[in-house]
């Protein structure tokens, strides 16, 4: 600084900073909602080239970046969600989940290592390469092929022999990492569907398994109600895992087997679009707004 003529800075308005990808209803409802809570929202777009720094200028910071970035082209989001996990780290500007959260939300098999490692059930993984990699000796069927980073059931599929194995890895493209696990039959015809908000389990969902064979929003599967009757088992399986993954919002497709509840999908991110409330019966981007609102006063309180 010239001292002679210092120049001072105004610092700079505390700001609880959005991180984002595509320009979501979900990322501005969420932001609306937190402005609702008089939340001071810093909206980050993390295309943009200066987006670390725009995010280090932030006094917190909360991830809305899920991994079906990539399928957009939108590699480069995630590149500035690693570089800025450590630094905003050792800055010492908290991010709401935790930069490891944002790990699992782009590896499946990262989530299936952990949990597994942790003694919770997870499908058997036969396979984690780029498409060209897989040998499908290696399988066994019917399993599931999926991209690790991935997200939407997009490039998802079952497959029940060799042929449709290989039919799909040859259509495939050659820079995306596939998982195939296990099949693994539901046994009461629904994928469960869990949000964890706080940690905790918000709502439970059944929702239901096309013909495909595939449950998700993306191949019209129906949602019905859960909170009520899911067994107590399978909330501690989800909200074990929320601690081993450092998910304080989040959610998990549950497979409920004949044998126990198998964790199949680790979302850091819950995306959902606008009809979701009237589709679902709840707000969730009203709900997570709410959760992160109180974490931001947490601290600024301590900051002051
Ligand atoms: N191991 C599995 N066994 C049976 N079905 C699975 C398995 N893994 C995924 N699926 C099916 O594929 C859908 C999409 O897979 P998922 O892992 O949830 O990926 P996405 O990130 O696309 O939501 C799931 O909702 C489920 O219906
Ligand atoms: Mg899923």
């Amino acid at each position: 600084m010239d001292k002679k003529n210092p120049v001072f800075e105004a610092p700079a308005a505390p700001s609880l900073g959005v991180l984002y990808e595509s320009s979501e209803w979900s990322d501005f409802k969420f932001a609306m909602e937190l402005c609702a809570r008089d939340v001071p929202v810093r909206m980050i777009d993390m295309e943009r080239p200066d987006a670390v720094e725009a995010a280090l200028a932030c006094t917190m910071l909360t991830s809305r970046v899920p991994a079906s970035a990539v399928a957009r082209g939108h590699a480069r989001s995630h590149a500035h969600m690693l570089e800025l996990i450590e630094v905003a780290e050792a800055a010492g500007i908290p991010m709401v989940n935790t930069g490891s959260a944002f790990r699992y939300e782009i590896s499946k098999l990262r989530g299936v290592r952990t949990l597994g490692s942790a003694g919770l059930c997870v499908p058997k993984v036969y396979a984690c390469a780029p498409a060209d990699k897989i040998d499908v000796h290696a399988l066994s069927y019917p399993c599931i092929i999926k991209p690790d980073c991935g997200g939407r059931s997009a490039r998802t599929a079952v497959l029940r022999d060799d042929a449709e194995a290989r039919a799909f890895l040859v259509a495939a493209p050659q820079d995306t990492t596939f998982i195939v696990e296990e099949f693994l039959v539901a046994r009461a015809g629904y994928v469960t569907r869990i949000e964890i908000v706080g940690g905790a389990c918000a709502h439970i969902q059944k929702r239901s398994i096309a013909a495909c064979g595939l449950s998700s929003y993306h191949v019209g599967s129906t949602y019905e109600a859960y909170d009520d009757t899911c067994p107590r088992e399978v909330r501690d399986v989800a909200e074990r895992a929320a601690a081993l993954l450092g998910f304080e919002l989040g959610s998990f497709d549950v497979i409920e087997t004949e044998r126990a509840p198998y964790i199949i999908d680790t979302n850091a991110m819950t995306n959902v679009s606008a009809d979701c409330e009237e589709l679902l019966g709840f707000d969730l981007m009203a709900e997570h707004a709410a959760y992160v609102a109180a974490r931001w006063f947490e601290h600024v309180g301590k900051l002051r």
